[in-house]
């Protein structure tokens, strides 16, 4: 998947142009190696230099000096060449942000559509590091230090190519250290990997801490944890520093190393280069050619060294990111499956709502623990309103979550209106079905945005007619609605909470009603406000509720014992 967005097809034409600045940016030092050798007294064989055929064509169609000729075309190759690197730069740019937005589109779309038990095993920390930083780490691998590393290394191959048709000689010579540079980058290289791999779990982990720690802050405060969370933070810190300062000493190791072997090597290379220049197997020309050229062949091993920390992290990242994808896909939510119309009805006529035949479940299908739910069965009919009762964690919210098709059961059928859940477009089912989850949720967004939630067609008169039903008009002020009510609604009090959820529902206006625990966390006069609220409301809907407490009991019409 990852590969299939980099490797998209503006991807190759970068590649084409990557290869042509390459070819493109070799030629203008051929020829200024030909004008000097034109200008010195050398009997020089400037057939040797790669431009020579072009400059043949020139010459029988311009009837300028040979060094007017060359000067003109040094300085139309040296414009070429800088055009060819701007049209490169800007493209490499251009196709890296392409496959970033890509990447982040489809990580963000692929990770809500994973299911129900795989998005509850995710950590908070080392989600939004994939998110946010192992995307930004793969731009590295893309438009980084790769964007210049990739032309160096194809640049080097056309000067390897140029400089033995030259000098055989100092051609080798030349080709000599590469092997060690090679396989010193190759060996610092992977000990760098390792590093970062763990400079990237250690981030993983305090990104963690980081928004558990202001999300459960309560938790803290009350029980005065500042130091002791201050003093965990700063050692996670310092873990973090000191392995940060390992990668560095690798990385300051490989520079030195390599530059070291190019320092010595130019030398060599210009001592035996003047001695063949005396000899006059070489000309001037030449031995500039090959100094010039040194520095470009040398300037990719040693660009590596220098961006190998970017690089290795990059290529965690990447690894991260290939994971994620092909984690999210294995995962992939039920509801996402779009082969069933979304043009689907409940038949009515039918006067069994829901019916649980033989259910059985429990939730890591590969574990041997046993089952939350034992060969279950109970129907409840059209319009009924009934209680599920049973201690805690005995299974009623997973009785809840099986309805709503967030999780399926591995034995047994469960049935809406006469059809099974699977007949169901996971989308419709979801629609026709009101769930009201113990753990009330919503977003940092304005509060008219949190009850239009699932139908954001609903206008704003619904919405405050909506509110008013519920007993919120005070909310109804354009001041209070269009503002939000903190990150998880903490502004308000959990019987204000569990009535605007209850607003929610009026707006989707299902089918059928599933309510966990709507009354656990109230006092008996907000309980029993919120339950005569629901009954009143949804008279005429399917209900379920759970609950362990005697007032719901009263309001339903049956009871389930779980
Ligand atoms: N996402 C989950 N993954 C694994 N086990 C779970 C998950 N959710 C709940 N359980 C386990 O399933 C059992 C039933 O949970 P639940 O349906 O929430 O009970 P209840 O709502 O009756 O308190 C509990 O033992 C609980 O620990
Ligand atoms: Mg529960």
């Amino acid at each position: 998947m990852l590969r299939k967005i980099i490797f998209r097809p503006f991807t190759f034409i970068v590649i084409l142009l990557v290869l042509l600045e390459a070819m493109v940016s070799v030629l203008p030092q051929q020829v200024f190696g030909m004008i000097i050798d034109t200008i010195s007294l050398d009997k020089a064989v400037l057939s040797k230099y790669i431009i020579y055929p072009l400059v043949n064509i020139i010459s029988q169609y311009s009837s300028y000096s040979l060094l007017v000729q060359l000067l003109l075309l040094y300085l139309i190759v040296s414009l070429f060449s800088l055009f060819m690197s701007i049209i490169r730069g800007f493209s490499v740019t251009y196709n890296g942000e392409r496959i970033l937005l890509n990447i982040r589109e489809k990580l963000f779309s692929s990770l809500i559509r994973s299911n129900y038990s795989y998005l509850n095993t995710l950590s908070s920390g080392e989600t939004t590091l994939r998110m946010l930083s192992d995307v930004e780490n793969v731009r590295g691998l893309i438009v980084g230090p790769i964007n210049g590393l990739l032309i160096d290394l194809i640049t080097v191959f056309f000067i390897v190519f140029i400089c033995f048709r030259i000098s055989t000689l100092l051609s080798i010579l030349m080709l000599i250290p590469v092997p060690f540079v090679v396989l010193n980058s190759f060996i610092l290289g992977n000990k760098q990997i390792r590093i970062s791999t763990r400079l990237r779990e250690q981030m993983s982990h305090l990104t963690s801490i980081t928004l558990g720690r202001i999300k459960g802050f309560l938790l803290l405060k009350l029980f005065a944890c500042e130091a002791k969370e201050e003093e965990q933070y700063s050692l996670l810190l310092k873990d973090y520093f000191l392995q940060a300062i390992k990668g560095l000493k690798v990385s300051s190791a490989i520079f030195p190393l390599t530059s070291g072997v190019q320092i010595v090597v130019s030398i060599a290379l210009l001592y035996i280069g003047i001695l063949r220049v005396q000899e006059q197997v070489l000309s001037i020309g030449e031995l500039l050619i090959f100094i010039q050229y040194l520095g470009r062949f040398y300037s990719p091993f040693v660009n590596i060294s220098r961006f190998y920390n970017s690089v290795a992290m990059s290529i965690v990242s990447y690894k991260k990111l290939s994971k994620a994808f092909q984690e999210t896909s294995e995962n992939r939510d039920i509801a996402s499956d779009e082969s069933l119309s979304h043009e689907d009805y409940l038949d009515f006529a039918e006067p069994v709502a829901i019916e649980f035949d033989a259910v059985s479940f429990r939730y890591d299908a590969g574990d041997k623990s046993t089952n939350v739910l034992e060969s279950m069965s109970f129907k409840l009919m059209h319009q009924e309103k009934v209680s599920l009762v049973g201690e805690s964690g005995k299974g009623k919210t997973t009785v809840l979550n099986l309805i709503v098709r967030l999780i399926c059961p591995q034995k047994g059928n469960i049935k809406l209106y006469g059809k099974d859940l699977s007949e169901y477009n996971t989308t419709f089912l979801r629609s026709r079905i009101g769930y009201l989850s113990q753990n009330n949720i919503m977003y940092n967004i304005p509060l008219i945005e949190n009850l239009r939630y699932g139908v954001p067609d609903a206008s704003e008169k619904e919405v405050i007619r909506a509110l008013s039903q519920v007993n919120m008009q005070q909310y109804t002020n354009p001041k209070l609605l269009y503002g939000t009510m903190g990150e998880g609604g903490e502004l308000l009090s959990g019987g204000e909470k569990q009535r605007i959820a209850i607003a929610r529902l009026i707006l989707c206006d299902p089918d059928v009603i599933l309510l966990d625990e709507p009354i656990a966390n109230l006092d008996h006069d907000n309980a029993k406000c919120v339950m005569d609220l629901i009954f009143s409301l949804f008279a005429e809907k399917t209900i379920l509720i759970t609950s362990h407490q005697k007032l719901t009991l009263s309001y339903s019409t049956r009871t389930i014992v779980i």
